[in-house]
């Protein structure tokens, strides 16, 4: 019975819905470029003018008198933003302030937590990843001296396993630490009033001796909590590395190689930043000390944008190195969410109709006394934004920010990507000799990711029903069942040519979505990445597409590799 219900259950789930195409992680459509020209960008830009006057600076309830703030939506393919915003507080005129009486791209702003970009930025600059499975142990010598040998605390409630504890661990905030020592650190995001000016922050010794006290939250990699104690333990590792002070490595390894004049690892002048009250009471010359690599930066808006474009281009970075940075480390507890270094990773979804169709975004906040700030970074379209508000802020409004930037920008980056890739690729191509009966076209269409393969036929063989029937060894009666799915994919590797052109290469994903639509614990319709390179011919793969695109720019042929054929643009 129980047997026959299941059954029956699955015949249902088979007829319920068609599958969906299974695109490739993160590769959906070429990225697209000059944004500033196209005109979807231009459209967005005239709306959120007036969306953001209209329903923040001068609506009633948004308490806009009372904060400032500027907003950029910058590209990596573009120096300048594709869109920017600043609004200035009308109250700072009452305030006496020491900053700016205007807040633009140049107005330095306090970032808070924001500051562990630049943290894991310096790190890697400096050191690489090729320690992060090594025990802090090694690299900090307070933290050595606090492990007994030959005591298990591998489960201990009150003695952290340091010598579980390594550097990617603090990194990635799975070093179970508790999130900040007892002793004289400023709790982030509360608007404490600092009692004096540079106010006794911890020296180093007195640090230790706070994290001597210190009883874990969890065992090493248990699960992601948030510290601020692991970003300094992880840049006192990174000075005991190089024997460099921590900010002059922030200076010279990215605030100098990129020109972040608006950029600071210490409080700066006032005249440069936005200061909405007292210097003190705002938070804005508080200065953390021993603890400045887990919060103590300020920035502008051009500059966090200059920042992210030099992350996306990977500009300080070997690329596989950025690659693997734009990774998450571990899940949360929100399925669309993970964490990365230091990360918060999330899905943002591109289609209402399939769950595989989404980008993933790398962001961080940060908040400090009078300041709030968010950063994101979404490499699958090489476009971030950079949100940064001072004053009485209301909470949420960073983040609300950035949910209609994306909620306007991915649309529209993505009808761009297509727009361009059909362009670009769109076409037909044919076999040079017209009695050879080989032929593919190309569309791009707006239901499903990728380049579509609308027609391939090769030496007269439908390879659209072939590639799939060699893909799933189907049986002769199902063949004409077959829903054949074939979409290209950019694999971002590509070679220069003599002439000046270049040979770019994608992969093929082939699909037969007359299959069911299923998601069981073990079965799912989604799992392209397994199949991938599934049928060589000759060594080489059926699913290589390269395309031959010539010194202008336009594309010429393509050739397959399993099938040794060259096709002709033709339209
Ligand atoms: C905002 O407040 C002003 C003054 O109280 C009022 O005249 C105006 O109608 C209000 N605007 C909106 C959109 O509620
Ligand atoms: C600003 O300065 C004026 C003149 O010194 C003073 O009357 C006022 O109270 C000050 N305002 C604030 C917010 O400190
Ligand atoms: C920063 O200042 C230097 C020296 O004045 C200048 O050469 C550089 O262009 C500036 N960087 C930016 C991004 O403006
Ligand atoms: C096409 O197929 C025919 C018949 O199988 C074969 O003789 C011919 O060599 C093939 N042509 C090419 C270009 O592969
Ligand atoms: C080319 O091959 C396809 C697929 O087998 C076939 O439908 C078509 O009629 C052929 N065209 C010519 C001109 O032979
Ligand atoms: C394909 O299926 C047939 C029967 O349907 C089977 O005999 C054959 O071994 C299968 N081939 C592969 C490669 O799985
Ligand atoms: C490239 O393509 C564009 C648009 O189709 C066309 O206007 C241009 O003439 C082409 N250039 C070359 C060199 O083929």
């Amino acid at each position: 019975m129980r047997l026959i219900r299941v059954i029956s259950l699955f015949a249902i789930i088979r007829g319920a819905h068609a599958k969906q195409n299974c695109p490739l992680y993160g590769l959906g459509y070429p990225n697209p470029t000059n944004l500033l020209a196209q005109a979807g960008i231009q459209t967005v830009r005239t709306l959120l003018d007036s969306a953001f006057t209209e329903n923040i600076d001068n609506a009633n309830q948004t308490g806009s008198e009372r904060f400032s703030y500027s907003v950029e939506v910058f590209s990596a393919d573009e120096e300048e933003p594709l869109w920017s915003h600043h609004w200035t507080a009308p109250n700072l005129k009452t305030l006496n302030s020491t900053g700016v009486s205007e807040v633009d791209g140049d107005t330095v702003y306090r970032l808070g937590s924001v500051t562990k970009i630049f943290t894991i930025l310096t790190f890697l600059a400096e050191a690489g990843d090729s320690m992060w499975n090594e025990p802090i142990t090694k690299y900090i010598p307070e933290i050595k001296a606090l492990v007994t040998t030959g005591v298990d605390n591998s489960h201990s409630i009150s003695t952290p396993d340091w010598d579980a504890i390594t550097i990617g661990a603090l990194a990635s905030q799975m070093s179970g630490l508790a999130r900040d020592s007892s002793i004289g650190f400023p709790i982030l995001g509360k608007e404490e009033i600092p009692p004096c000016g540079n106010r006794p922050v911890c020296t180093r010794t007195q640090f230790f001796e706070g994290i001597s006290k210190l009883s874990p939250s969890f065992s090493s990699f248990a699960t992601p909590a948030y510290s601020d104690i692991g970003y300094t333990l992880l840049a006192l590792a990174l000075e005991q590395m190089t024997g460099k002070y921590f900010g002059t490595m922030v200076q010279d390894k990215i605030i100098k190689p990129l020109g972040l004049n608006h950029t600071f690892y210490t409080t700066p002048k006032d005249s440069l930043g936005i200061i909405p009250g007292g210097r003190y009471l705002t938070n804005w010359a508080f200065n953390m000390g021993n603890e400045s690599p887990t919060g103590n930066m300020y920035t502008s808006p051009s500059d966090l944008s200059r920042l992210g474009r030099a992350i996306l281009r990977s500009s300080l970075l070997p690329p596989a190195m950025t690659r693997r940075w734009l990774k998450p480390v571990t899940f949360s507890s929100d399925p669309r969410s993970a964490v990365g270094m230091p990360w918060g990773v999330r899905q943002l979804p591109l289609s209402n109709d399939s769950p595989y169709q989404f980008a993933t975004t790398f962001n961080k906040a940060g908040s400090l006394g009078k300041y709030s700030v968010f950063f994101a970074v979404i490499p699958d379209f090489n476009i971030g934004f950079s949100i940064l508000a001072a004053g009485d802020v209301p909470a949420g409004l960073a983040t609300s920010i950035a949910d209609s930037l994306s909620n306007t920008y991915l649309p529209t980056i993505v009808n761009t990507a297509r727009i361009q890739a059909n362009q670009v690729y769109g076409g037909t191509y044919k076999n040079s000799d017209a009695a050879v009966n080989s032929s593919l076209s190309i569309v791009v269409d707006r239901q499903a990711p990728g380049l579509s393969l609308s027609s391939w036929i090769s030496n007269g063989t439908n390879m659209m029903w072939y590639s799939v029937a060699l893909s799933q060894n189907v049986t002769r009666d199902y063949w004409n069942k077959i829903r054949p799915s074939t979409r290209l994919y950019p694999t971002g590797l590509w070679d220069a040519t003599s002439d000046g052109g270049k040979r770019v290469a994608f992969k093929a994903v082939f699909e037969d979505l007359s299959l069911a639509s299923i998601s069981q614990p073990f079965t799912t319709d989604c799992s392209t990445w397994v199949t991938v390179s599934g049928i060589m011919y000759g060594s080489k793969p059926l699913d290589q597409f390269i395309f031959n695109i010539n010194a202008a720019g336009n594309v010429t042929s393509v050739e397959n590799g399993a099938l040794r054929n060259r096709l002709d643009k033709v339209v």
